[in-house]
């Protein structure tokens, strides 16, 4: 990982490529207004960089609904709790913004702490609601306050017609559409499909973190969902049985390899909900997501998948295996 200075003085207003970027507020209006003086609609892409194919995957999806593209990259401290991993977050500024000129972007904003809350923390912020508290976040504090904190200040900011969000982190896009409803923002929030990788494993900035042979065992989250779903095809529809599923089948991944000792997974949940309200289901129906969050060493990661979906979740290509 090449480290990368977090210094806005070191980032100014021009950008790689064709790409410009705006580092301060005054540098983001001007170009927001200079893009507004040709009209169109504006999409925005929030991110904390690092980007991978899931991120870029956005970035066209964006493209295709709205005129201009405008990309943040912004690494939030308030959705990060004590002890997480704010520190270490991988950062490549740079690479970021030359795949995202390639990309549909027409404006990167890149904001440092001290341009994106000059005030210090913000004192008023976004309550999430019961949706906050379950899932992911009963397991991290305060965690969903600090994302629809900074996600309504970039609405405020970039003031965009659509923001388009992943399905990676279902309960992020539930409780910002929730937000944006509820708080009359008028921005409508488009969901994207889970990309990932060729052996299944979720797309993340994250993954940057696992060794290899962490990275060799990671798929296993996606195959339990997996075997969840293919047993709910199969005509389970108890959500408790599909969720013992995924916990077994995660116990197993251990025992396979023969006694030889590999990363073992920490299951924090496996739980079927509903993809609007975050509630539990004890029946699962088509639809219905089946969401889980482990940890493999020191390494949090999540997974969905959508139960009975009609098409498979899309995967970046990978070598061509021979027959
Ligand atoms: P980040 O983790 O960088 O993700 C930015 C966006 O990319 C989110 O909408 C996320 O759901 C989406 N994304 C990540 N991996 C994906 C994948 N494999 N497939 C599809 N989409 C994927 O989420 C955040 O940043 C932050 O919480 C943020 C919303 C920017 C607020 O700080």
């Amino acid at each position: 990982m090449t480290p990368v200075s977090w210094d806005s003085r070191e980032r100014g207003a021009s950008g790689a490529g064709s790409l410009p970027v705006a580092a301060s507020r005054g540098q983001l209006q001007a170009e927001l207004d200079r893009l507004r003086r040709g009209g169109g609609t504006l999409a925005l892409v929030p991110t904390m960089g690092y980007l991978h194919p899931g991120h870029l995957a956005l970035l066209d999806r964006a493209a295709s609904m709205a005129d201009h593209v405008v990309l943040s990259i912004f690494v939030n401290p308030l959705q990060f709790g004590p002890g997480e991993d704010l520190d270490r977050y991988p950062r490549s500024l740079g690479r970021d913004l030359e795949l995202a000129s390639t990309r549909g972007a027409v404006l990167a904003f890149t904001p440092s702490v001290q341009e994106m809350y000059p005030e210090g923390p913000p004192r008023v912020r976004v309550d999430p609601g019961p949706g906050g508290n379950v899932l992911c976040g009963a397991f991290r504090p305060g965690h969903f306050e600090g994302v629809l904190t900074v996600v309504a200040r970039l609405f405020g900011l970039v003031r965009p017609d659509v923001a388009v969000f992943g399905r990676k982190d279902a309960q992020q896009v539930a409780l910002v559409r929730e937000m944006s409803r509820d708080l009359e923002l008028g921005v409508e929030i488009d969901v994207a499909p889970l990309v990932r990788e060729p052996d299944g494993l979720a797309m993340s900035s994250r993954n940057a973190y696992l060794s290899a042979p962490e990275r060799e065992v990671a798929p296993h989250l996606f195959q339990a969902l997996e075997a969840a779903d293919l047993a709910f095809r199969d005509g389970e529809g108890r959500s408790a049985a599909l969720e013992t599923r995924v916990r077994d089948r995660l116990g197993r991944s251990a025992a396979e390899a023969g006694g030889e000792p590999v990363p073992s997974f920490r299951l924090e949940y496996a739980q079927v909900v509903d993809p609007g309200t975050l509630a539990r289901v004890d029946d699962a129906r088509p639809g219905h997501l089946l969401a889980v969050a482990a940890w493999l060493g020191t390494t949090r990661l999540i997974d969905n998948v959508v139960l009975g979906a009609d098409d498979p979740d899309p995967r970046i290509p990978g070598p061509v295996q021979e027959p």
